[in-house]
């Protein structure tokens, strides 16, 4: 984390290869600036009660180094690292990231759910792991 505040959150984001972040949503605008690698977005939308699915995909953008994304309040994205390298981009949220209640949806069942930050820990310390042969 570079900067926290009420305001804005600041946080160097370094993704291992080939991991994924499940569908979710931050409740804040947010400004991605690559500065290495690949992120890929899927952008999802939610769907009426009664559906086959709570969300669906509804596109796409691939970010490369050099390249800002920028992503509105109501987004719900999920984000790959397809490479087998580092990806990294300094994220800029529009508010306390880290306080903000917000979601997640199940990468099989695309239920929704409170986000559970536990579950985004574990998955940078296995990549860590996996990095590290530990
Ligand atoms: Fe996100």
């Amino acid at each position: 984390m570079l900067h926290r505040s009420k305001h804005v959150t600041i946080l160097n984001l370094v993704w291992g290869p080939h991991m994924t972040a499940m569908p979710h949503n931050h409740h804040m605008w947010a400004t991605i600036g690559m500065y290495a690698g690949r992120e890929d977005n899927i952008y999802w939308r939610v769907l009426p009660d009664g559906a086959k699915w709570p969300i669906e995909a509804a596109g796409a953008s691939s970010f490369m180094p050099g390249d800002v994304g920028t992503l509105g309040p109501d987004i719900i994205h999920s984000v790959t690292n397809p490479l087998g390298k580092l990806t990294a981009a300094l994220h800029v949220y529009g508010g306390d990231f880290l306080k903000q209640a917000r979601e997640q949806w199940d990468e099989e069942t695309l239920a929704c759910r409170p986000f559970d930050t536990d579950i985004a820990r574990r998955a940078f310390e296995e990549s860590n792991r996996f990095l590290t042969g530990a």
